[in-house]
């Protein structure tokens, strides 16, 4: 089994990313993290109906199971009640153990609700969509949505472990693979050129290679995420790098009301970001190019007919806002982006 090991240097916490083989090898391995620990097994309803993991081995794993709805309108205090719920009903306490078999969402709301359970206990992430392992389950951003914009309540809590399996990408859709591809691509543009281009020749290919092979690139991406966060937990400096499409991408969720996916919506964001970057001359309008190519080749839907005012309008509350001042991450090169404060 492979790994990759990320440590905090600030509180010295050091949890590894594991590969499994296959749902068999993932069901022990999580078996033997979990040890004798009470435990909350939390999921959504496509999760559980779909993959073969839950069916097969849940029992194996003696665990309590929270199935929640499934999407990012559910990422909300309802269902951080019903984790926390099925916590006390079933006795956990400080010794035990949270775990999320899910996406993205799934992943913040469990990471989120033990982060407040009884002050804080520990939780392991299985990621199960590609966008949950290369990026969400990676770094210990956890958190819910409220009316005042995405991800507005929340913490900071290091998984204890993230458990990855390539088998759960067999029954994800092709939408949600090219919404993991879009994180990948704002990997490459953040820190590594080398990343893009390898991203670059493989959107070149038919669907089904891209498909297959995309995994293949996974890893270097939780790596370009790993060094990030090790450098930067709490996102004082450059772990901001990693917001790159995201001040423009959470307004365009808000202002779709969600449905447009948080994938779909960071690449669109990328590319206002580069046109923005490139009209004031801070990158070229080749890096704006290539940008839109990627995505579009990988078939990554581009549109969008939100109003751009509007966008502005709801970009007003994101998180990164202090005061009147905005902080964008903006590209220079593919490679490397910057901060830049924008006054609204
Ligand atoms: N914490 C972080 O650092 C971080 C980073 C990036 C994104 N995020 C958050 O992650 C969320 C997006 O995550 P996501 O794209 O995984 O969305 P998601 O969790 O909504 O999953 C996408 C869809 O795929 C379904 N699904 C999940 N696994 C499946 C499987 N194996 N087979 C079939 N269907 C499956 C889900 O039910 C859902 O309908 C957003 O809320 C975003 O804010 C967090
Ligand atoms: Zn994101």
């Amino acid at each position: 089994m492979k790994s990759i090991r990320i440590t905090t240097p600030a509180k010295k916490e050091t949890y590894d990313i594991s590969f499994h083989e296959n749902f068999e090898a993932l069901a022990s391995a999580l078996k033997a993290q979990v040890g004798d620990r009470k435990l909350v097994l939390v999921t959504d309803e496509n999760v559980h109906r779909k993959t073969e993991f839950l069916k097969q081995y849940f029992k194996d794993l003696a665990a309590e199971l929270v199935v929640l709805k499934p999407g990012e309108t559910e990422k909300n205090w309802s269902s951080i009640d019903t984790i926390l719920k099925a916590g006390f009903e079933n006795g956990l306490d400080r010794g035990s153990v949270f775990v999320a078999v899910g996406g993205g969402v799934v992943g913040d709301m469990t990471g989120f609700a033990a982060s407040i359970f009884m002050r804080g206990v520990p939780f392991i992430q299985v990621p199960t969509t590609l966008l949950g392992m290369v990026d969400a389950s990676i770094g210990g951003k956890t958190g819910i949505d409220c009316e005042y914009g995405k991800n507005l309540i929340g913490a900071i809590q290091q998984p204890e472990a993230v458990m990855v399996c390539n088998d759960f990408l067999e029954t994800l859709p092709d939408l949600e693979i090219k919404n993991g591809i879009a994180e990948m691509v704002k990997h490459g543009v953040v820190s590594s050129e080398k990343h893009f281009k390898d991203l670059e020749a493989l959107a070149t290919k038919d669907w089904p290679v891209v498909r297959e092979e995309i995994l293949g690139l996974a890893p270097a991406s939780m790596n370009i995420k790993k060094t990030i966060v090790e450098a930067d937990e709490k996102e004082a400096g450059q772990r901001k790098f990693l917001n790159f499409g995201h001040t423009f991408g959470h307004a365009i969720e808000l202002c779709s009301n969600f449905e447009i996916p948080h994938g779909r919506a960071v690449a669109i964001g990328c590319v206002m970001a580069a046109n923005y970057a490139a009209e004031r001359e801070l990158c070229d309008w080749d890096l704006v190019d290539r940008l839109e190519n990627i995505f579009n080749q990988f078939e990554v839907d581009l549109t969008c007919d939100i109003a751009e005012e509007d966008i502005w309008k709801a970009m007003g509350t994101d998180k990164k806002k202090f005061g009147s001042e905005l902080t964008l991450i903006l590209p220079k090169k593919i490679g490397k982006v910057d901060y830049f404060n924008v006054t609204l």
